[in-house]
């Protein structure tokens, strides 16, 4: 199945990075020459997505803006001979974007809900707007290639292995040694949410890049917001689980990095200046 949507949930209040998401979102600062949000579209669009929906909060609207069209601005490079800014600018032309709204920040599942109407295909990328991964393959190609070992009708979320001490800030996967036919590919037998290290399964924690089956959206309704008041794609993916969905963990090679805190915002500008 080819995956071609992708959902990218940014609709978050970035409180980490308060004041200046009073009116910047985080997403928008830079990185090398481009915004984080560009890194992420540019991750889409290597593992071959052409639809892509941003989930927005009332005031991001400039993330979806960074990537629309601009035909009087582009008439205006051309006529001053700025052919290489215009390349720049058009390189999101085979994109189809779109662009649907969270009122309030109810958790990133609820997030992810609002782009149900858009969604056609049996199989959907989901990339959180704060993760990134740096290496030879992204996060997104990696779980793409992870993807096509199954019959598709399940999840396939991605993991890596993090210090004990940190298990309560991840989800953490437990996975069996069933062989899946691919060494990348594992299948998670049980998932917990942010457990104390003793109680941890594993030391596989899930990150930011999901490919996730269509009926994900008929299960978020009925996930109950959990103990942070928010409603979570995960906690969806743990019901799927128990009632027999295939899920699967891929563990990505390469450095992730999680913009989403002033600290890992250093380290991510460091390694891509
Ligand atoms: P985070 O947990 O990092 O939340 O969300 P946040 O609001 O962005 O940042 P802090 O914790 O307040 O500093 C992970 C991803 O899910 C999105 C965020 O935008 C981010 O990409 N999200 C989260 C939503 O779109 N809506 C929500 O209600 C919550």
């Amino acid at each position: 199945m080819k995956l071609t949507q992708a959902i990218l949930p940014v609709a978050g209040l970035g409180t980490r990075f308060l004041p200046w998401t009073k009116s910047v979102p985080k997403e928008l600062l830079p990185l090398g020459n481009e915004p984080i949000i560009a890194h992420i579209v540019d991750e889409c669009m290597d593992a071959g997505i052409t639809d892509i929906c941003f989930v927005i909060s009332k005031g991001k609207e400039s993330i979806p803006q960074y990537f629309y069209e601009d035909p009087a601005l582009e008439a205006e490079l051309a006529r001053r001979g700025k052919s290489h800014l215009l390349e720049a600018l058009k390189r999101y032309k085979n994109v189809n974007f779109h662009t649907v709204y969270q009122d309030e920040q109810l958790g990133d599942g609820h997030a992810i809900l609002q782009a149900k109407d858009w969604v056609k295909s049996d199989a959907i990328a989901v990339l959180f707007g704060d993760d990134l991964f740096h290496g030879a393959e992204s996060g997104l190609v990696q779980l793409r290639n992870a993807y096509e070992h199954t019959n598709g009708n399940g999840a396939v979320i991605a993991l890596e292995n993090i210090p004990r001490e940190l298990t309560k800030k991840y989800g953490i996967a437990e996975i069996s040694d069933e062989d899946t036919g691919s060494p990348a590919l594992k299948k998670i037998i049980s998932m917990v949410e942010k457990p104390e290290p003793e109680n941890a399964p594993s030391t596989l924690g899930i990150v930011g890049r999901y490919i996730i089956p269509r009926s994900t959206f008929d299960v978020l309704p009925k996930v109950e917001s959990g103990h942070s008041g928010e409603i979570r794609l995960i906690d969806a993916l743990i019901m799927q689980l128990k009632t027999g969905m295939p899920v699967y963990g891929c563990e990505c090679t390469g450095k992730r990095i999680d913009t989403g805190t002033p600290e890992g915002y250093k380290d991510a500008f460091k390694l891509f200046s």
